[in-house]
């Protein structure tokens, strides 16, 4: 019952309030569709942990897709014994360094006051929502060795079957729960998207190449 709960109707309720509330909040207060920038009080620190967070967690997140959509090539890839070492050890190493630059920006924002006075309690809230995700992702990792291959035979049928409106759980009821709460995490941040500012993902600049400079104001709501 509580498995049916968390594991069919939360992501399916995530799903629904990522989709209604940042249709709402485009069309409400468009200018807020962004990470709000605090470049400008420190930048050293930022720059580097904020790399370091993109590259890493864009490629970890791709890797997750990616097997999701094409598992039997997944499956090839994984099929040599140096080929699944290289991808675990490469896994392991990006989520350290997605775990490290997340803790860097609780740093910098918990000890420079001029950045701490322009943080929100949504932030705080996705920054301890992403470090633990980022850890438990670490763990599950470490301890249930070869997740990279079991994750095709748990989780892309459970994410399938969701995908299908014919949700079926078999597949990861019998898991670990510190696996489980890793793949609850994943909708918990799904559904944080339009509240925070990890709504920044969805304003990918492409059209930075063709328009013309603009001088960037902040747009903040007065609360
Ligand atoms: C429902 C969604 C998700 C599922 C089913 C899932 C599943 C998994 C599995 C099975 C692993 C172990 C892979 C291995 O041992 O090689 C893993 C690792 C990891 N996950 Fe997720 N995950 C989800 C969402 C997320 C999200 C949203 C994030 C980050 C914001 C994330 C971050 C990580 C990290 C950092 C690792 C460790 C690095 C790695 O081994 O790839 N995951 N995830």
């Amino acid at each position: 019952m509580a498995d049916n709960v968390l594991f069919i109707a939360f992501p399916y309720a995530a799903v629904l309030v990522a989709v209604v509330m940042s249709v709402y909040r485009y069309f409400d207060h468009r200018f807020t569709y962004s990470s709000l920038s605090s470049q400008f009080l420190e930048r050293e620190q930022l720059s580097w942990s904020s790399v370091a967070w993109h590259y890493s967690i864009l490629i970890i997140l791709l890797a997750h897709v990616l097997a999701a959509l094409f598992p039997g090539l997944w499956g090839a890839l994984l099929g040599g014994q140096f080929r699944l070492y290289l991808m675990e050890i490469t896994g392991m190493g990006l989520a350290l360094v997605a775990i490290l630059s997340v803790i860097a920006f609780i740093w910098r924002r918990l000890t420079n006051p001029r950045v701490r006075a322009v943080t929100t309690r949504g932030d705080w809230v996705l920054l301890a929502a992403l470090l633990a995700q980022v850890a438990l992702g670490f763990l599950t990792a470490l301890l249930y060795r070869w997740g990279a291959v079991w994750y095709l035979h748990t989780a892309v049928p459970w994410l399938e079957s969701l995908v299908r409106l014919n949700p079926q759980i078999d597949a990861i009821a019998p898991l670990p729960w510190l696996i489980k709460l890793h793949f609850l995490g994943g909708f918990v941040i799904v559904a944080l998207v339009p509240f925070t500012r990890l709504v920044h993902a969805f304003t990918f600049p492409l059209s930075y190449v063709w328009r013309p400079y603009r001088v960037v104001v902040w747009n903040r709501r007065a609360h």
